[in-house]
């Protein structure tokens, strides 16, 4: 392969991983790895390059990767089981370790220790999908993306991560919505700095439904609501 770190380069990683990912997650529905689209790893691909600081909940095809496009990478995931299949992977493959760390806690533990770190270029967020996690991940991850930085959401289809996107990043004039497909979306931050603020620092946020909505809303019986809701959030 050319020694080049180009984006071709980076490209034609996704395309080798993911013809042979990792046997990371045994209960996958492949058996290998739960998994991303492939525009997903695409697009994170001509994001970064050699030496971008990248930071990921979460583990498997991307973790990978983001070691063979030679990031200064670090995954915080709690499952030392899930570690070995990628350093085994990584060896195998000639992908080099060096820049290659891991954080073997619950991102809701390890992320909020990273306060004051430098900046980093690229969040990939991918960890715990139950509700509050991903907005934990966004806080603290987010939280610490440099200006002009990227945060990358996997299944936004899930409610739970696209509740966050819905109610305040799509509105909120410091993120641009950069791509986004119906399973992941990546929005740019143009602002730095930790993300703890007032509620008055959010003339944006959707106001709460009123009482007349609220209460129409009741009416409408849960075996309607909840096939309605899963039609809205594919
Ligand atoms: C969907 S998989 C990640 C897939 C990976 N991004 C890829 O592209 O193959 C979710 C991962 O989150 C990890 N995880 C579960 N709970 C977590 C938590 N509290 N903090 C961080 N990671 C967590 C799981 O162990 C699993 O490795």
């Amino acid at each position: 392969m050319d020694p080049t770190p180009t984006t071709e380069r980076r490209l034609a990683w996704v395309e080798r991983v993911l013809a042979a990912p990792p046997n990371v997650h045994a209960n996958a529905p492949d058996g290998t790895a739960w998994m991303t689209e492939e525009s997903c790893y695409r697009y994170m691909a001509r994001q970064v390059e050699e030496g971008s600081r990248t930071l990921e909940t979460g583990v498997g095809v991307s973790t990978v990767l983001f070691a063979a496009w030679e990031c200064d990478h670090l995954a915080v995931f709690p499952y030392a089981h899930e570690a070995t299949p990628v350093e085994n992977y990584c060896d195998e493959h000639g992908i080099s370790r060096r820049s290659l760390s891991f954080d073997l806690r619950p991102s809701e533990i390890a992320l909020p220790t990273l306060a004051g770190a430098t900046p980093f270029d690229l969040v990939f967020i991918d960890g715990c999908h139950g509700f509050p996690s991903p907005i934990i991940d966004w806080f603290y991850g987010a939280g610490l993306l440099r200006k002009g930085g990227v945060v990358v959401f996997d299944d936004i289809n899930l409610p739970q991560v696209g509740w966050l996107l819905r109610t305040f990043i799509e509105s909120d004039q410091r993120w641009e919505t950069v791509t986004r497909t119906s399973k992941w979306g990546a929005f740019r931050r143009l602002s730095e700095g930790p993300l703890g603020e007032e509620w008055f620092d959010q003339p944006f946020f959707p106001p709460a439904p009123t009482k007349v909505i609220r209460r129409t809303r009741d009416l409408v019986p849960l075996s309607i609501k909840r096939p309605l809701r899963r039609f809205v959030n594919t």
